[in-house]
Formats: C-alpha cells, sequence, structure tokens
C-alpha cells in the first residue's frame, strides 16, 4: 500500500501543469511599443493577443494566438463593440493593457483647445472607455489585471510638455484611486511608466502646439526641445524591454503597481517624492532649461 502511495504522489511531482490560456487585449498594437508587446506575448504558448487597430474593419488574424481587432480609442462604439467581440469568441477578458498614446508638444499657451481635447481623449478618455467596457466582466469573473501604459512624463513635468504630463498624470490619478477600489474584486491596476523608449512616437503623434499667436516667444525653446525628444528617443530603451516587464506583470500573482523601466528616472522620481514642497527640482529644473532658450543649443 505504501509503495503505491508512493507511486501516485511522484507520478503527480512529475507531470507540468499547463498554465491556463490568457486573454489579452491592447490598445495602439498597430506599431511602436505596442506592437512588439502584442508579438511578444503571442509568441508564448498561453496567451492569446487581441492587438487593437485603426486600420481594420474586423477581427483578422495576425499570426498564431494574434489578432488585429479594430479599436479607435477615441470612440465609445468602438471600445465597446471591441471588447463585444472578444467576449463573445473567447468568453472571458484577463488583461487589458491601455497603450494607445500621442503627444503635443508645445507649452500650454501655443496649444489649440483642439489639441488639448485630443491628447486627453486618447491618453485619458480612451483608456477610460477601454476600462468601462471590459469591468464588468472582471468583475463577475472576480479576477483581472488592467496595465496602463504612462510614462515618466506621468510622475515628473517636462518643459514644453504641458499637455502630455497633463494626461499622463490624469491617467496615474485615476488609476492610483483605481487600484484601491478594485482590490476587493481581484482586480490588479498596474502602470509602466517607460522613459525614452525607440519608437515611432515622435514621427507620427507628435504634433506642435499650433494656436494662432501674435508671435510665438517659446520658438527656440520648442525647437530645442523637440530636438532633443527625438535624439533621446532615437537613443532610448529597446521597446522589447518594455515587453519582458510587461509580461512579468502579466505573470505575478502580485503585480507592482508602479514599474518605471528607466534607471535615471527612477533617481529622478525618488527625489521628486523627498523634495515634498518642490523647491530642489524647481531650481535644478530651470538651470537645465536655461540653456534651450539659446538659438546656439547643440544637444
Ligand atoms: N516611445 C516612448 O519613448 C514612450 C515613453 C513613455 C511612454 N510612452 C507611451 O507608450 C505608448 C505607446 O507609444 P509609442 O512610443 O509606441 O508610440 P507610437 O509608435 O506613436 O504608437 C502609438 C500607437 O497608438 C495608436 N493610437 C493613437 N491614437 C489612437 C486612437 N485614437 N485609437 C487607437 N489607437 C491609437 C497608434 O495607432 P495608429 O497606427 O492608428 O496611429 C499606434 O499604434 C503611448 O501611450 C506613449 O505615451 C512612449
Amino acid at each position: 500500500m505504501r509503495s503505491f502511495i508512493f507511486l501516485i504522489l511522484s507520478f503527480f511531482s512529475t507531470m507540468t501543469f499547463a498554465a491556463p490560456t490568457q486573454v489579452i487585449v491592447i490598445t495602439g498594437a498597430s506599431r511602436g511599443i505596442g506592437k512588439v508587446i502584442a508579438e511578444h506575448l503571442a509568441s508564448k504558448e498561453n496567451y492569446r493577443v487581441y492587438a487593437g487597430y485603426r486600420s481594420v474593419d474586423s477581427i483578422k488574424v495576425l499570426k498564431e494566438r494574434l489578432f488585429a481587432i479594430p479599436i479607435d480609442v477615441q470612440d465609445n462604439s468602438s471600445c465597446q463593440n471591441a471588447i463585444n467581440m472578444v467576449l463573445s469568441r473567447e468568453g472571458h477578458i484577463d488583461v487589458l493593457i491601455n497603450n494607445a498614446g500621442c503627444g503635443i508638444l508645445g507649452p500650454v499657451e501655443t496649444v489649440t483647445m483642439e489639441q488639448v481635447h485630443k491628447i486627453f481623449n486618447t491618453n485619458v478618455y480612451g483608456a477610460i472607455r477601454m476600462i468601462q467596457a471590459v469591468l464588468p466582466n472582471m468583475r463577475a469573473q472576480k479576477s483581472g489585471k488592467i496595465i496602463n501604459v504612462s510614462s515618466v512624463a506621468g510622475l515628473q513635468g517636462l518643459a514644453c510638455w504641458d499637455m502630455y504630463c497633463s494626461s499622463k498624470f490624469a491617467l496615474e490619478g485615476l488609476s492610483e484611486s483605481m487600484a484601491l477600489t478594485l482590490a476587493p474584486f481581484n482586480i490588479h491596476i498596474s502602470m509602466i511608466e517607460p522613459g525614452p523608449v525607440v519608437s515611432d512616437f515622435m514621427d507620427h503623434s507628435t504634433e506642435v502646439g499650433n494656436r494662432n499667436m501674435m508671435s510665438n516667444p517659446y520658438q527656440i525653446l520648442v525647437k530645442n526641445r523637440l530636438n532633443q525628444l527625438c535624439k533621446s528617443l532615437n537613443e532610448g530603451q529597446d521597446p522589447k524591454e518594455v515587453a519582458l516587464l510587461t509580461e512579468e506583470i502579466i505573470q505575478s500573482p502580485t503585480p507592482h503597481f508602479r514599474n518605471l523601466t528607466n534607471e535615471a528616472a527612477k533617481d529622478r522620481v525618488k527625489k521628486k517624492y523627498n523634495d515634498l514642497n518642490f523647491d530642489n527640482i524647481i531650481t535644478e529644473g530651470i538651470i537645465h532649461i536655461t540653456p534651450l532658450w539659446s538659438e546656439d543649443f547643440k544637444n
């Protein structure tokens, strides 16, 4: 009898249990960081990935386990339809990744209200639309993960990035509140806060503030900032590292809420949280930005 029990126990100890398949929806996956995350996750057997594209009008198979799905995050019904489509095919959604985003460069005085609306409509309201659409299913199943792709710019103000920073700060505030509200439903919220990452971001999504002004006193600053940002993105982090971090968050039973991807940015954010009245940060920031007002500034 004892050897029989031993046999059974050793049989079970050598058995490997396949992890259940997780269904993932990611917005803004036609290019850049979102595309790399979607392809990376779909290369693993235990994920089925629905990658949001604005350029498709129905679900299309891209690769094994990877499907393009129409999602324009600026459109209420597009977000709801996408979630409904995935639920009708899969029955459940385990992970929502809000990645779609865009930027507008320029101080607040230079941007039009249409530009302000566009950036908030994508970076903030777009995430809210997707979250509202997915939550009923996650609450009912008492599990789920929502990963919001924010930015270092969601934790730290950056010169000339006024609208982009304010949209990402809004996403951070929303997410901190949601994390507390949704914890009893076993729904985890995580932020990914990349520093510069090599992507098409500056080519496609970064408009410059184009409010009609008599004269624009910020022109030199904006030009130098644009060159500086393009350079830092070109020399930035490999998006594959962001994809690996995303996978880590998905796999962890207790993922971190905040996930900065860039070591230098971690130090800056720590410094910020230690400077509650913000005096040192402003003083250092001014020293950093002053040279950018000069025509002769070289990166
Ligand atoms: N690159 C960086 O250094 C960096 C750093 C920190 C944070 N981030 C954040 O990372 C995310 C991805 O950025 P990225 O660098 O990969 O930029 P990207 O290459 O410009 O890709 C942006 C993606 O968002 C999609 N998108 C834009 N507006 C949309 C809308 N209304 N509905 C649905 N999709 C929309 C684009 O789709 P289309 O092809 O249809 O335009 C594209 O797939 C963004 O949230 C960005 O703020 C980037």
